[in-house]
């Protein structure tokens, strides 16, 4: 494929067309790394959800395939997960050839439309053929709604001795147990009165992530729109415990994985082989607030850079950082030293290494006809400012300025990677993130830098198209 339109990410994933929104159904089988997607195969904007669908092998080259799971009778197949069932406890396939099992939010647009409160539930559809072919199970929904109209986005994973489902029930977390994905019980409920409820809890995702020293804490994603640091849609996490049944939260305080505009409902994968031990995440690189009327054409929407989850100790308490992957360094095609004050980018894909030694620092990424965007550092806060970036006046809160607290974090390195319509900015290695989409109406190809070290790196990436 060409995907060379303006704006058309060079290295980031899209849809081939059309809308995309949330990344669903992320696993890990057999050599390849699944990866679904919110798609509207019919229209630039959202719409009769189904689930789009692509392989990897590396996490960076995508190969599209056919749309996997369409609406049926049932509804809409909005967002959800997938597992590998190697056990095959669903009794769904054989235990030779056990099944990939994906379980999603069926919305009924019948019911939402007469205004009920039982048109979410959830269905389960299985594939026995490395994910290629879906079947629905016939006993669909294998989780009916008890009367709540926000119920869904349901995320499973093998915990101890049984299959766990995080489900988003309004304001809540909910979790429910089940020994063979079809009969599911409800185990308890999470919403604690301080965290954040600017808007309706979305996309919750549980895992265990093991600290340097060795010891395991369980970390819940939850993603709220609207209601996020810098406006719109974000994704709130919290540290804890998870005992099998509850989520037992361990610092009462909201932390945010992204404090750009553009990282939403992000999960992670499931069946990661145990040698690789990475907990790896993707999000859906936009905004509610202006996803359907950005200026792309026959698309809409990327995700994020793939990226890995690690717990990191900070004044005795832990965030959640997100490292870009090792396997973008593939990308890198071209090596240059970045000195002094600013240098020109012979190249739109870039990758930028700075090591700031004041203070302050500021950087500017821009073309010749002054539209740029600019990081900065000030005081105890990081700014990403995009009003100047290029086409901002499909929606007001675009141009908005969007500030990070560093809370006393120490910056040791500043990682940018520039895409042709997006900036991803990671602080001490992903320890804090901004994430912003960016439309330029000509190619960024000049760098301006005050309050850095003089050994400053630029890398030159591919395109993976
Ligand atoms: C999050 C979300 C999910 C829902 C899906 C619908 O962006 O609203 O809660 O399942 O998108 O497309």
């Amino acid at each position: 494929p060409e995907f060379n339109e303006p704006f058309r990410p060079q290295y980031h994933f899209t849809p081939p067309a059309m809308w995309m929104n949330d990344p669903n159904g992320m696993v890990y089988h057999d050599g390849e790394y699944h990866l679904f997607y919110q798609h509207y195969p019919d229209s630039t904007v959202w719409g009769p959800m189904h689930w789009g669908h692509a392989v990897s092998e590396d996490l960076v080259h995508w190969e599209h395939l056919p749309v996997a799971i369409e609406p049926d009778e049932h509804g809409w197949i909005f967002s959800g997960s997938a597992v590998f069932d190697a056990d095959n406890t669903s009794g769904l396939a054989t235990e030779d050839n056990p099944p990939l099992v994906a379980i999603y939010t069926y919305h009924d647009p019948v019911g939402a439309e007469a205004k009920r409160d039982d048109f979410q539930t959830q269905g389960i559809a299985y594939s026995t053929d490395r994910g290629r072919n879906w079947l629905k199970y016939e006993g669909n929904p294998v989780l009916k709604n008890p009367g709540i109209r926000d119920f869904r986005d349901p995320k499973v994973s093998w915990v101890d001795d049984k299959w766990i489902m995080s489900l988003a029930v309004k304001d809540r977390i909910s979790f429910y147990s089940s020994p063979n994905l079809i009969d599911w019980t409800h185990e308890s409920d999470f919403n604690p009165s301080w965290a954040a409820y600017g808007g309706v809890w979305e996309c919750p995702d549980l895992f265990p992530l093991t600290t340097a020293g060795g010891e395991e804490k369980w970390v819940l994603f939850v993603s709220i729109n609207p209601g996020g640091p810098n406006g719109g849609s974000a994704t709130q996490y919290f540290i804890g415990d998870f005992d099998g049944k509850q989520f037992h939260v361990e610092s009462r305080e909201v932390k945010w994985l992204d404090y750009g505009a553009d990282n939403y409902a992000g999960v992670t994968w499931s069946n990661v082989p145990e040698e690789d031990g990475r907990r790896l995440f993707i999000g859906w690189m936009s905004n509610w607030t202006y996803a359907n009327i950005v200026p792309t054409e026959n698309w809409r929407s990327a995700n994020t850079v793939p990226r890995n989850l690690e717990l990191v100790e900070t004044n005795g308490d832990y965030l959640v950082a997100s490292r870009p992957v090792k396997e973008l360094d593939m990308l890198r095609n071209d090596t240059h030293k970045a000195e002094g004050s600013g240098f020109s980018l012979d190249h739109e894909l870039v990758e930028i290494l700075l090591t700031p030694n004041q203070e302050k620092f500021k950087v500017e990424i821009g073309n010749e006809k002054g539209e740029r965007v600019v990081l900065e550092k000030n005081g105890d806060q990081l700014v990403f400012d995009r009003s100047q970036s290029g086409i901002t006046d499909f929606h007001e809160a675009f141009s908005k300025p969007h500030t990070a607290p560093l809370n006393g974090l120490k910056i040791k390195d500043v990682r940018i990677y520039l895409d042709r319509s997006s900036v991803e900015v990671f602080i001490n290695d992903g320890e804090l993130v901004m994430t912003e989409v960016i439309f330029p109406t000509e190619h960024y190809n000049r760098v301006s830098l005050s309050g850095f070290s003089a050994d400053s790196q630029v890398h030159y990436l591919n395109s993976i198209w």
